[in-house]
């Protein structure tokens, strides 16, 4: 299986997602309960002007929503322990990528976050990957080159492809031990706009034929590589994208989508393309930039034996 990296059309020439080995969706989700989540230091826009401004309880509430969300679409939710002075633990899309490889070995590859704050978070997720039976790869040693797990890499739906984003806080250069890691090809996308600055802030496959985006996230590459692939993309307008993060929803089991409540013209997609849609609000974690997606992890645990 091909570990090859695309960054521009023509590169493309030969790709085919039908070409693209199945893959199956994740069987679940981990999280991490936001007992220590905070805004203590702007990281990215959306934090500034919210440092010390979470209202906890109210961010538990509305986590317990997303847990529940998740439960009721038929996916499973993981826990893994907060740690304290772990401010951002909640966002369990960011110190790990989860997936498997060719031969069905599940592999967490761990991150190498950028900002100091959240580098420890990685010790906690080996741990939790270990007690699970997964292969936990490290990225190489002494490497100056970030990774910021499933927020910068996200897996096309049922097919072996990785959609991978750079630009502020992964490193390109990383993007080739990331599919080394997991034997699979990668698309790479330049992120240019600062207010979406992980993938999963401008990017969210709903169907294998179709993504959501907000284009003006993108470079002209990157958008070219989009178009070329998905036959269908719906855009998310700069309301939709910046201030409601509609494009960090998460779609469970090929037929749900979880999004921040009112993206009313981008849920009215989602329903025209048959999905469910499920609205939360996730409005104390916008605070901290990131809503649905990157409160959880999608899993790929091995279905319980009968
Ligand atoms: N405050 C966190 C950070 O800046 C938010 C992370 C949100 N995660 C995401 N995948 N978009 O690191």
């Amino acid at each position: 299986m091909s570990a090859k990296i695309y960054r521009t059309v023509h590169e493309l020439k030969g790709f085919s997602l039908k070409n693209c080995p199945p893959m199956p969706l994740p069987s679940g989700v981990l999280m991490c309960a936001p007992d220590h989540y905070q805004v203590l230091a702007v990281k990215n826009p959306y934090m500034a002007g919210h440092i010390g401004a979470v209202d906890r309880v109210r961010a538990r509430r509305q986590w317990e929503d997303v847990r529940e969300a998740f439960d009721a679409a038929g996916c499973p939710v993981s826990l893994i322990e907060p740690v304290p002075g772990l401010e951002d633990m909640a966002f369990c899309a960011n110190p790990s990528l989860a997936g498997t490889r060719p031969d069905g070995e599940r592999v967490a590859l761990l991150s190498a976050m950028r900002h100091p704050s959240r580098r420890r978070e990685a010790d906690a997720f080996e741990a939790w990957y270990k007690t699970r039976g997964y292969r936990v790869v490290k990225l190489k040693a002494g490497g100056h080159d970030t990774f910021e797990g499933s927020g910068d890499a996200v897996w096309h739906p049922g097919k072996r492809l990785l959609w991978a984003g750079h630009g502020f806080r992964s490193d390109s250069e990383t993007f080739a031990q990331v599919a080394r890691a997991f034997e699979t090809p990668i698309i790479q996308l330049k992120l240019v706009n600062a207010r979406f600055y992980h993938l999963d802030t401008c990017f969210c496959p709903l169907t294998s034929e179709s993504v959501l985006i907000h284009p003006a996230a993108f470079d002209a590459a990157s958008l070219e590589l989009i178009l070329k692939i998905f036959p269908i993309v719906v855009t998310a307008n700069e309301a939709d994208a910046g201030t409601r993060m509609a494009c960090n929803a998460a779609v469970v089991g090929g037929r749900t989508a979880i999004i921040q409540k009112g993206a009313t013209t981008v849920s009215n997609h989602m329903h025209a393309l048959g999905l469910g849609v499920c609205e939360v609000d996730t409005s104390e974690f916008i605070k901290s930039g990131g809503s649905v997606y990157c409160l959880k992890q999608f899993l790929f645990d091995r279905p319980a034996a009968k």
